[in-house]
């Protein structure tokens, strides 16, 4: 049932892959790092108006040709690119925009990433970025998916879902607290939910980013079922300490423990230097 070997394929006019993806996976790895990362500038006075934070994908579609100049633009050292795939998945919390980032970022630097939305997962990308396919994803982060390679929800057949394909663990992001309670209860329902569950058992590191308020008890209780089990969580929950004047600000501030939890040695956002 299982592929064995590969790391996806290049993809067809369904959006699904092949399994030539070794080759791909080794000339990935060969590569050095891609174009330089800025922040994204997105002013607050657009907040109101912001309805499905279109103006952020739309940003995020055409930072390709305009790095930002501002304090936030880091320019990235050349790097060797982590061997396996990254699954992340995208799931029906708010907080698209955190997930839209991180793919941005890890595309654009074209880091392996085996990536699975969920159908509420596209509910929210659609609601909240006016996101409303996979190929819009990948317009919106970019365009180049060389190193992205996507699978349906529906397939717990697909190469994420079994232990015997080696990644480099897996992002929920954002997750919904179902999604939560799902891991925490290990019931490998979707293909979101096999990949959590079979990063947990070959102990890889998983990172959950839920976003609910307030917590039930329900909710808590199955955060620490996951922690327990060896799960990070990461709520959507950003610091003010850098004084954040765009949204754009905000989404780093969460992309970039997400992107510290994965070891990867990508700076897109102001760390505290000790002082405001
Ligand atoms: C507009 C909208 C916003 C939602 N926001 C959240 C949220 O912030 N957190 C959450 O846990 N669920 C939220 N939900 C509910 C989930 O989408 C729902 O529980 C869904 O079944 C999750 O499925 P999934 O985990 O398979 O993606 C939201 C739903 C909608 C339509």
């Amino acid at each position: 049932m299982y592929e064995e070997g590969g790391h996806g394929g290049k993809r067809g006019k369904d959006g699904k892959r092949g399994n030539d993806g070794n080759a791909r996976a080794d000339r990935i790895g060969a590569e050095k790092a891609g174009p330089a990362l800025g922040a994204r500038v997105l002013p607050c006075a657009h907040l109101p108006s912001l309805s499905g934070l279109t103006a952020f994908t739309a940003f995020a579609a055409t930072s390709s040709r305009s790095q930002a100049s501002g304090p936030l633009s880091n320019p990235q050292p050349e790097r060797p690119l982590s061997h396996y795939p990254i699954v992340l998945a995208f799931t029906g919390a708010s907080g698209a925009p955190y997930g839209v980032r991180l793919l941005d970022v890890l595309a654009r630097n074209r880091i392996p990433v085996w990536l699975i939305v969920s159908s509420h997962g596209l509910r929210l990308l659609h609601a909240e970025c006016g996101i409303d396919s996979i190929d819009g994803l990948q317009q919106a982060t970019g365009g180049d998916w060389s190193s992205v390679v996507p699978f349906p929800d529906e397939d717990r057949g697909a190469l994420p879902a079994s232990g015997s394909q080696r990644t480099g663990g897996m992002v929920v992001c954002p997750c919904s607290m179902g999604t939560v309670a799902a891991i925490a209860g290990g019931t490998s329902r979707s293909l979101v939910e096999r990949a959590a569950d079979v990063t947990l058992k070959e102990r890889r590191k998983l990172i959950l980013v839920p976003r609910e308020t307030p917590l039930s008890l329900v909710h808590l209780r199955n955060l620490v079922s996951v922690t327990e089990a060896g799960a990070v969580v990461i709520p959507a929950a950003p610091g003010f300490y850098h004084r954040p004047t765009h949204i754009s600000e905000l989404v780093d501030f969460i992309v970039q423990r997400i992107l510290d939890q994965l070891g990867q040695e990508i700076e897109i956002s102001r760390r505290w230097s000790g002082k405001a």
